[in-house]
């Protein structure tokens, strides 16, 4: 199935994590910043387990040192979901790497991101959007700065506010106030969950932060009454199938529960996560779901007007989206 002509939309893409290997090396180089131990024999992202990738992440990140380096990024990013006919992305962006915690940096560089996002868009590239996220195993003081900074620049680019990084760091509840914070300043909330862990962190992250979406949540298919209540109460999943595979959080394309929680009624939207780091891009996944599950055009549709409706963005971009969509259809 030619999968690359369809209209996509991503809603779980981390900026930092998108930056291809290539870029990383040049900024390094710029930059005299000695990472490559990043790297494998092949010029890609080396990593063995999910540990490895989160240092590997921070390593690439590092080279990231101020607003010109991330609007570079954010060119570089927009092309290639044009490339994959993504026609609307939300991009996590951590205050934590993105000015390095200081809100006035974080202000400067988010400016930065929003201007390459706006001209990339304007030379007929996708609409982007951002979404700040906590770095969990940052800890719980930092996850009130990153929601403050959220809060600060809460306007029509930054929609959201999320919570990403390592799940065994800490208890959801840790980080309810940064999710009150945002919630107060009008964002979006989505929460990484359920990646690593069992059903009742998953259960514990919608107890205390409330999110509308949740990253992953593959473990809720362990537990059929709370994949009743995601299905319930329109709880959306951002699932990652590529990167879950590439990581080990499940073992192959067949294994993965996206099939079955779409079958039991679960809102369910497709992304790549950190595409360069898993060798994946949008026409990827929808052709290895092709494969896999037999989807075909009108499931693919169905689950892009599923993340146009859960997308963070205002009603006006919405319903810009939508009819993209529909003139595509
Ligand atoms: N940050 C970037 N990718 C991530 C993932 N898959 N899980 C948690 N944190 C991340
Ligand atoms: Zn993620």
């Amino acid at each position: 199935m030619e999968t690359r002509r369809l209209p996509k939309i991503e809603l779980h893409l981390h900026l930092e994590g998108a930056m291809p290997p290539g870029l990383a090396r040049a900024l390094a180089a710029e930059k005299r910043i000695d990472i490559s131990r990043a790297f494998d024999a092949s010029g890609g992202y080396a990593f063995a387990d999910f540990a490895g990738f989160l240092r590997v992440y921070e390593a690439a990140a590092s080279v990231l040192r101020g607003p010109d380096d991330y609007a570079r990024l954010t060119a570089v990013v927009a092309a290639d979901l044009a490339e994959q006919g993504v026609i609307y992305a939300e991009m996590f962006i951590a205050p934590e790497f993105c000015g390095g915690g200081d809100p006035s940096a974080w202000r400067e560089h988010l400016a930065a991101i929003r201007e390459a996002a706006e001209t990339a868009q304007a030379q007929g590239g996708p609409i982007l959007r951002g979404i700040a996220t906590a770095v969990r195993h940052a800890g719980r003081a930092a996850s009130r700065v990153a929601a403050q900074a959220a809060a600060g620049t809460a306007e029509d680019f930054l929609v959201g506010f999320g919570l990403a990084g390592d799940e065994t760091a800490g208890r959801p509840a840790d980080f309810a106030w940064a999710f009150d914070c945002a919630r107060e300043a009008g964002l979006g909330l989505t929460a990484h969950a359920g990646e690593w862990s069992g059903p009742q962190a998953i259960r514990d992250t919608l107890a205390a932060l409330r999110p509308a979406r949740l990253g992953h949540a593959l473990s809720a298919l362990r537990e059929p009454a709370l994949v009743d209540t995601l299905a319930a109460d329109g709880i959306v999943l951002e699932l990652c199938p590529g990167s879950n595979i590439a990581l080990g959080a499940v073992a192959c394309w067949a294994d993965h529960p996206i099939a079955a929680l779409r079958d039991a009624g679960v809102a369910v939207t497709v992304s790549t996560d950190d595409p360069p780091f898993f060798g994946t891009d949008m026409s990827r996944e929808f052709t290895r779901l092709h494969d896999t599950f037999g989807w075909d055009e009108p499931d693919f549709r169905a689950i892009t007007e599923t993340a146009a409706r859960a997308a963070f963005c205002d009603a006006a971009t919405r319903a810009r989206i939508l009819k993209t969509l529909e003139e595509t259809g």
